[in-house]
């Protein structure tokens, strides 16, 4: 069984095809300036199903539109309409009825235990569409956008600002798999999960961190950030915001980084806090990109899932 859970635990050479095939979906969809069906897809006539514990825009287009496109087809649960988690039917229970009605599952929830707990139970292909530990296909995404601008993302310079959060444990996870630095400017209060960081250092990442983001972004190919709050956090958002304030990406900081850095972010972004108008909508950013390849990805890890 394939499940797409974190990028730590996909070999290396995986996630580059992954990625390459992305964009091969990419460019023959690019050329024939249509949506279109392939071929030969291991998605043809299969079902995804889908369940969301939490909100989203993003991952929920793309990954239904991306199964359509493929010839196969989706159903899209909110958790709160399932038994699943409310102690009315064991998640086991739940496992065996939906490993039985469809061929592969996305799970966007809360507790990264839940989708460790249904990869072990489920029978069929599981991907992880964000939880409060990671976000994995938003990575690949990111990935993907960078090497269409700047090429091979190994050996890179990328920084992350801000929030030390899920999507910024991903982002270790793939600086690690796909061999480049990240620059971690993130406040010692926020910072990255520590199992994630004692596994990059065991496999020799090159992960600096920086409390300071006027050095961290110094000669960087790529700022990454997100919200400061991210949904489900249960925190002060008055404190978290005013010592996250000097970690915004505005027009003076993204001067000290090279002039055709890429500002990059996962969305949806809270404008004003991490992030000015002036740089979301400027034109070192490539944000639209990220999300528009949500599309292409979530294709190459759906056939790379049910291959
Ligand atoms: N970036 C991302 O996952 O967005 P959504 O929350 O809209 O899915
Ligand atoms: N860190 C954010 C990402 C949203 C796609 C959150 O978890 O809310």
């Amino acid at each position: 069984m394939k499940h797409f859970l974190d990028l730590s635990q996909i070999d290396k050479t995986e996630l580059k095809n992954i990625v390459n095939e992305a964009k091969r979906i990419k460019s023959n969809y690019i050329k024939d300036k249509k949506v279109s069906v392939s071929q030969n897809s291991n998605a043809a006539d299969k079902l995804l199903l889908m369940i969301f514990e939490k909100p989203s825009t993003r991952t929920r287009l793309s990954f239904d539109l991306a199964m359509r496109q493929l010839g196969g087809q989706t159903i899209v649960i909110n958790a709160s309409d399932m038994h699943l988690g409310k102690g009315e039917e064991t998640i086991d229970d739940t496992a065996k009825v939906i490993s039985g009605f469809s061929d592969i599952v996305m799970l966007r929830t809360f507790e990264h235990k839940t989708l460790v707990e249904l990869s072990k139970l489920i029978q069929v292909p599981l991907i992880n569409g964000l939880t409060n530990h990671s976000h994995p296909c938003q990575l690949l995404s990111d990935i993907l956008t960078f090497e269409e601008k700047k090429g091979s993302i190994e050996g890179a310079k990328i920084a992350w600002i801000g929030d030390g959060n899920n999507v910024s444990n991903s982002a270790i996870e793939a600086a690690v798999q796909f061999n480049f630095s990240l620059n971690l400017c993130v406040p010692k209060n926020y910072m990255p999960s520590k199992k994630i960081m004692s596994w990059a250092k065991s496999q020799k990442g090159n992960i600096n961190v920086f409390n300071d983001p006027k050095k961290g972004i110094k000669d960087v190919d790529c700022i990454m950030t997100d919200k400061w709050i991210s949904m489900g956090d249960k925190v002060n958002i008055k404190k978290k915001k005013s010592i996250l304030k000097k970690y915004q990406t505005n027009d003076k900081l993204l001067k000290l980084a090279k002039s055709n850095c890429l500002f990059m972010h996962v969305l949806p972004a809270a404008r004003g806090d991490e992030v000015t108008d002036s740089v979301i909508d400027g034109k070192n950013s490539v944000v639209w990109d990220q999300a528009e390849n949500r599309l292409h990805c979530q294709k190459a890890i759906i056939e790379w899932c049910l291959s």
